[in-house]
């Protein structure tokens, strides 16, 4: 007769033959940062999530290097938007400016994490869409890739150690690529956001975000939840285009997807466990009808069982926190 020993003995024979593990250091932590000063605010729908003012980073940023996560993902809200999105290239944005002041406070800390921006227009464009709109109100596709460069030179002169472009505009790690090649930042990596889905489980993020598009929806760049292998062929182009990590996104309706891009690919790949997958939880968690933590655990184990080697998920610190308490 065959018995499965393994998994019903110790807990110490089971932590030894465990086949995934959810590490701190291979979670990302997302982090919103807006204009203005003094403010720690809140987002509605994503409860335990803030968006800080520059000058409020510190408790974040102290917070993020007691935890132990592997990177920050930082998004900006500015106080102005035009319709170019002109400023997500702007050296003194919220991004660049939060960048240099966690810079500042690393070294004072003597400690650091990875500071990834996040590139793109919607924060910035007045009509909420990811690029630059031509005369027919439709994204433009190729008059923004220039856009997207140059906020990416942006953040890394202001000390990003990686550049993250979200838009799912074709076409745009190539033109980061050439922009920080020229500039003598090719050691920077890029992480694509290669296999961006259009989701109802970004809903919590656009207020978060104050992105929401104020007309139409992102269908014409992101891609169809009925279309695996198309998700596929766009992480390929990602790689072909020199990405160093690739993303699927969402991804807890996505893990298939994650699946075969691992078989596919030899670079590292990431998965980001959006806001509403996040939202969902605590709404859940806050009526009494999961059990939270065991939840979340289970959600970030079944990534890395999918074949992840990195998580951006808004539960990190809390995570972080779990494991420290079990210890
Ligand atoms: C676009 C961007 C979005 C998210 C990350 N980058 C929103 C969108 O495409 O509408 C969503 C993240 C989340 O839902 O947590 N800049």
């Amino acid at each position: 007769m065959q018995r499965l020993r393994r998994t019903r003995g110790s807990q110490l024979l089971r932590d030894l033959v465990a086949e995934t593990a959810v590490r701190p250091e291979k979670l990302i932590w997302p982090l919103f940062v807006r204009w203005g000063e003094g403010v720690k605010e809140e987002i509605p729908s994503m409860p335990g999530v803030y968006r800080y003012s520059v000058d409020r980073l510190g408790e974040a940023a102290d917070a993020a290097l007691e935890a132990g996560v592997g990177g920050i993902l930082l998004f900006g809200i500015p106080e102005h938007k035009d319709e170019a999105g002109s400023g997500a290239a702007d050296e003194e944005g919220v991004v660049p400016r939060a960048i240099r002041a966690l810079r500042a406070l690393f070294a004072e800390r003597g400690k650091s994490t990875l500071l990834i921006a996040d590139i793109c227009l919607c924060e910035y464009t007045s009509h909420g869409h990811c690029g630059a709109l031509n005369g027919a109100g439709d994204v433009d596709n190729d008059a923004s890739l220039p856009l997207h460069a140059a906020a990416a030179l942006a953040a890394v002169r202001a000390g990003a150690d990686m550049v993250a472009p979200s838009s799912m505009m074709d076409g745009v790690v190539a033109a980061i690529r050439e922009k920080l090649d020229g500039a003598g930042y090719a050691q920077v990596p890029i992480m694509g956001y290669s296999a961006k889905f259009a989701s109802a489980f970004y809903g919590p993020f656009r207020d978060a975000a104050e992105s929401a598009p104020r007309h139409g929806d992102r269908k014409s760049y992101q891609m169809d939840c009925r279309n695996g292998r198309e998700a596929l062929r766009e992480a390929a182009a990602d790689e072909a285009e020199g990405a160093d990590i690739l993303m699927v996104k969402p991804a807890l309706a996505y893990l298939d997807v994650v699946r075969a891009l691992r078989a596919r690919t030899d670079l590292p790949v990431c998965v980001y466990n959006v806001s509403g997958e996040y939202s969902m939880v605590k709404a859940a968690a806050r009526e009494g009808w999961l059990d939270e933590r065991r939840t979340v655990c289970e959600i970030l184990t079944s990534f890395f069982r999918a074949g992840a080697d990195m998580v951006i998920t808004y539960h990190a610190l809390e995570y972080a926190a779990w494991l420290k308490e079990e210890n």
